[in-house]
């Protein structure tokens, strides 16, 4: 039957569980705008728009590949020059892997939506950390499958509750991902932590989806991948140049399979599903090379200028009344948790802040915490001086939120 001509396309019910807070907030900021307010961005991590730069370095190899004519497409696994670098570096921090286990991705994002792909079908749970990075719930509400979300606990520095790991572990379970260090928590775990988790992936045969993109961003030195503690493990890793290499519109990532033979099935459909999208952006893999083969001392200066904005974020923020914030240990993110009076969501006091003071956080609901714990996350990118203003800010709307809630979300 002809539908008629001015009824609107009918879009898959799919989408609207596909949610991801921290843009979705932005049209939000954009009206703020229009209103004719500043607003200042904590939302997005994105190093880029704060003055940090790309490493010159990659920047050439690129540039240079583009130049030489690498602009075709690529093989749909990527270069064997940076195959081969991402396996020696695995290699070397103790994950040994094979070049033809790696396979380069549009950034950690493409990764994790391949591995999930090759893992979970419609019906099928995979477990992710709460709060957890919304892609992974995104990803498995486009294909249908369940996101079971595993507390990790801000009493414990934000560390995984294992007890309830293991508990939400069934036979619908295709996968455990694990965000080490995490966003949006800032959390690195410690090792007793990693050997549980391996433990579990090893008895029960279910894999863990390692997001390691901030391993080489934690404040102490570069966090071990999590293959490192055995080599033999379920494990399939991702990372990218987005955070450490400070490149994230490239879309440069990889992911690389343990080298146990239980995992050559997941590998072999991975590839297949990759063959699908032809390849990952072509000269970008060009700077994967460069950056794993060249310098990296802009980590130092980087690492040094995260920790710095750590300390200034614990102090200002943890000096707020009716505030706190777990000390993070890697990153550019903190959680911090309001005290809400009654009735009122995470997301009353995040648009409030938004609205009356023009700044932009993302609501800890959008992270799959409860409306009611009143946790926000925060980027802590902005220059000190910057962060510093806009704390002083975020304390005088808080004290305004907490006497009178609905009058200080107004005005
Ligand atoms: C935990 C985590 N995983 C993956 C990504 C996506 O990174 P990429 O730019 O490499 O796709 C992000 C980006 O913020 C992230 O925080």
């Amino acid at each position: 039957m002809p539908a008629p001509a001015s009824s609107s396309i009918r879009v898959s019910t799919r989408v609207a569980g596909f949610t991801y807070a921290i843009r979705n907030i932005v049209a939000e900021a954009r009206k703020v705008e229009a209103a004719g307010r500043k607003v200042r961005y904590l939302n997005i991590g994105d190093p880029i728009p704060f003055g940090f730069h790309t490493p010159p370095h990659l920047i050439e190899a690129v540039d240079r590949a583009m130049r030489d004519g690498h602009n075709g497409y690529t093989n749909s696994a990527g270069i064997d020059a940076a195959r081969n670098a991402v396996s020696a570096e695995y290699t070397q921090r103790g994950m040994p892997v094979t070049p033809d286990r790696v396979i380069l991705t549009s950034g950690t994002s493409e990764g994790i939506e391949l591995a999930i792909g090759a893992l979970a079908d419609a019906g099928d749970d995979v477990l992710v950390p709460t709060p957890t990075y919304p892609l992974y719930t995104a990803v498995l509400s486009k294909i249908g499958a369940r996101a079971v979300g595993y507390r990790t606990d801000p009493a414990n520095n934000w560390q995984p509750d294992m007890d309830d790991v293991r508990k939400l572990i069934g036979p619908a379970t295709r996968a455990i991902v694990v965000i080490d260090p995490n966003n949006p928590t800032g959390a690195v775990y410690p090792e007793a932590t990693r050997r549980a988790l391996i433990e579990l992936a090893e008895r029960t045969g279910i894999p863990i989806l390692a997001d390691e993109v901030y391993g080489d961003l934690a404040f102490d030195g570069p966090a071990p991948l999590l293959g490192s503690l055995d080599p033999d493990a379920l494990i399939l890793s991702f990372s990218s140049l987005s955070k450490a290499y400070l490149a994230p519109g490239w879309r440069a990532g990889w992911l690389a399979v343990g080298r146990s033979p239980r995992l050559n099935e997941v590998l072999a459909a991975i590839k297949k599903l990759a063959d699908g999208r032809l390849c990952s952006p072509g000269p970008m893999q060009y700077g994967i090379h460069a950056a794993l083969t060249g310098d990296r001392s802009h980590q130092r200066e980087f690492v040094r200028a995260l920790r710095e904005r750590s300390d200034l974020t614990v102090a200002k923020l943890n000096a707020i009344p009716g505030l706190h914030t777990v000390t993070p240990r890697a990153a550019f993110y903190a959680m911090p948790q309001v005290t809400l009076p009654k009735g009122f969501t995470d997301e009353d006091y995040v648009l409030g802040l938004l609205r009356t003071a023009g700044i932009l956080c993302v609501y800890g609901s959008g992270f799959g915490l409860p409306v009611d714990q009143g946790f926000f996350r925060v980027v802590f990118l902005a220059s000190p001086d910057e962060l510093s203003a806009i704390y002083d800010d975020l304390a005088d709307f808080t004290a305004r939120f907490l006497k009178s809630p609905t009058h200080a979300a107004r005005t």
